[in-house]
């Protein structure tokens, strides 16, 4: 028994938050914005909103999209570093019962950036071993909630977003989750971190007057290691398999900078068709960025059954990770 992608979905918050908007509300400009980062604009949730909302939005249209009730899903997991709640319930216990699944596993995962691959590396082991037949898999994100709006060199980068996917089983292996490549650095661990709220740092007043709950990054070394590991980590699984870069329809790269997903791109020769960016519309979304960068170009009738996907990303922990799939609605 293989597992394979069998619908996509998405949550675009209707809430555009353009370069421009942010040049009221920090020191900053349109052009550094665009020139550093591609990022041209970004989606913010609403205040009533958060990201168990717009994780059920994405996982319901994934679950028409796969002719599927929630009922019949075996389990659930999201992945996040935007979650409800601090600790307790998981997102994905919200999400379950916002979806009417009762009695069925779900839980969430902390890979930040990396989430969507580290999600289809555990829906892959799951069915595998026989132990779940379809898994709901979704990214969602709200990182307004965690943006330092006070910090120029973090809160033009990030947005808020959710994609969703059904995993099921095959018999056929050509039309599966080929391989999945995880892992993770914790040497790196304070290049993206959210210093308190945790065992480490609990909240105090100081921590909230230090704003040391919101999301602190090491912008150019993380930048530096990004393209040197992500660009050795899709070498790496295309050789594995025996595939180069003409094997794939589509490199859908985690959206968090265009000038590393340039960089990687030329290193590995794909062309610009085979370059998904979505990065200039939605910023970086975390985990949710790469399945809303696949539901672009499924809205767009560009991708189709059958299609070969190579996906990777790198995020805050640090991790990283890549995969090599078939897209398979039949
Ligand atoms: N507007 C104007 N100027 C700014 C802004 C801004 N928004 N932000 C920073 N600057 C200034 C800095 O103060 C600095 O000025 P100085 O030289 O006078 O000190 C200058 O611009 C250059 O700053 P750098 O940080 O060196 O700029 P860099 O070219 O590295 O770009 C960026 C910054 C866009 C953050 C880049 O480093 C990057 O994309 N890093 C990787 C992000 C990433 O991949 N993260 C992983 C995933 S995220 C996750 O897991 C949640």
């Amino acid at each position: 028994m293989y597992a394979s992608l069998l619908s996509i979905g998405a949550s675009i918050p209707s809430r555009v938050v353009t370069n421009r908007d942010m040049e009221n509300i920090v020191d900053t400009t349109d052009e550094w914005i665009t020139k550093r980062t591609g990022i041209k604009e970004r989606r913010f949730a609403l205040d009533t909103q958060a990201t168990s909302d717009l994780a059920t939005e994405a996982a319901t249209v994934a679950l028409a999209r796969a002719n599927m009730k929630a009922c019949e899903i075996d389990m659930l997991i999201v992945a996040t570093i935007s979650p409800d709640y601090f600790c307790m319930p998981s997102t994905a216990c919200v999400v379950a019962h916002n979806l009417g699944i009762e009695d069925k596993p779900a839980f969430d995962i902390s890979t930040a950036c990396s989430g969507f691959i580290y999600l289809l590396s555990l829906s892959k082991a799951y069915i595998e071993s026989g132990m779940a037949k379809k898994i709901l898999i979704i990214g969602a994100e709200k990182l307004s909630s965690i943006l330092d709006f006070s910090d120029r060199s973090t809160c033009v980068l990030f947005g808020d977003g959710a994609g969703a996917a059904v995993i099921g089983a095959t018999n056929d292996k050509e039309r599966a989750i080929l391989d999945v490549n995880i892992a993770a650095n914790g040497k790196y661990q304070d290049f993206l971190i959210t210093p308190a709220g945790g065992s480490r740092n609990p909240a105090s007043i100081e921590t909230v007057q230090k704003r040391l709950h919101f999301m602190q990054m090491k912008g150019n070394e993380t930048f530096k290691l990004a393209v040197k590991t992500l660009s050795n980590d899709v070498h790496e699984i295309l050789e594995r398999n025996h595939m180069s870069a003409k094997d794939i329809t589509f490199f859908i790269p985690h959206q968090a900078n265009l000038r590393i997903i340039k960089a990687v791109g030329d290193l590995l020769d794909f062309t610009n068709e085979q370059i998904i960016i979505t990065v200039q519309k939605y910023g970086n979304t975390s985990a949710a960025s790469i399945p809303m960068a696949i539901n672009d170009i499924f809205e767009e009738g560009r991708l189709k059954d059958g299609d070969v996907l190579l996906l990777d990303a790198f995020g805050g922990g640090l991790t990283w990770g890549s995969s090599i799939l078939t897209f398979n609605t039949h």
